[in-house]
């Protein structure tokens, strides 16, 4: 694959049918359990209560993605998942989406946007924290795997 330019400039689109063999193979690339299947981001896709977003740069049409997904009646939105591709990491994809994801959920009038993230994914926390999330608690054995997860939160202005 081409390298990307530290300067390319990240654009956040929503996901398109088009997108799911990528969608799925950094899914497959990136989580080893808790993992959305072919049919999950296929239904999400035409989901109301969903929203995937992908990164894409210059001639890059896919760098990344991030799923949020939104529920009737509550103004606090879920990022479910975040991904870059291993070789454009350290790049800010991971960080536009996220802002995409908090603009997404301004846009549908949520107050706060949540996560869960494992408790050793230094990088993962350490993106989160750089955009102004808190730790707003811990789940014991949140993952499939058994692992646990801590809870972090922006309040969206
Ligand atoms: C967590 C993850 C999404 C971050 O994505 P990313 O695209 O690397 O994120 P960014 O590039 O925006 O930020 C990462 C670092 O690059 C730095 N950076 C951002 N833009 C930069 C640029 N243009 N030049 C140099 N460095 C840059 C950031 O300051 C940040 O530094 P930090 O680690 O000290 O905070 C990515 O590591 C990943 O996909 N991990 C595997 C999946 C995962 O664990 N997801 C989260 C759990 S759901």
């Amino acid at each position: 694959m081409t390298p990307m330019p530290a300067t390319a400039a990240v654009r956040v689109r929503r996901a398109e049918l088009s997108d799911l063999d990528d969608l799925v193979a950094l899914e497959e690339q990136s989580f080893t359990s808790d993992r959305l299947s072919r049919a999950q981001f296929r239904r999400h896709l035409d989901s109301e209560s969903a929203q995937v977003l992908v990164a894409s740069a210059n001639h890059r049409r896919f760098l990344g993605t991030a799923v949020v997904f939104f529920r009737k009646g509550s103004q606090r939105a879920r990022l479910y998942s975040i991904a870059t591709h291993a070789e454009a990491r350290g790049k800010g994809v991971g960080s536009a989406l996220l802002e995409a994801a908090e603009h997404e959920a301004r846009r549908r009038r949520c107050h706060a946007l949540r996560l869960e993230v494992r408790t050793d994914n230094h990088s993962a926390i350490r993106l989160y924290e750089r955009l102004g999330y808190h730790c707003v608690g811990e789940h014991k054995g949140f993952y499939e795997d058994g692992s646990d997860a801590w809870r972090y939160e922006k309040i969206l202005r």
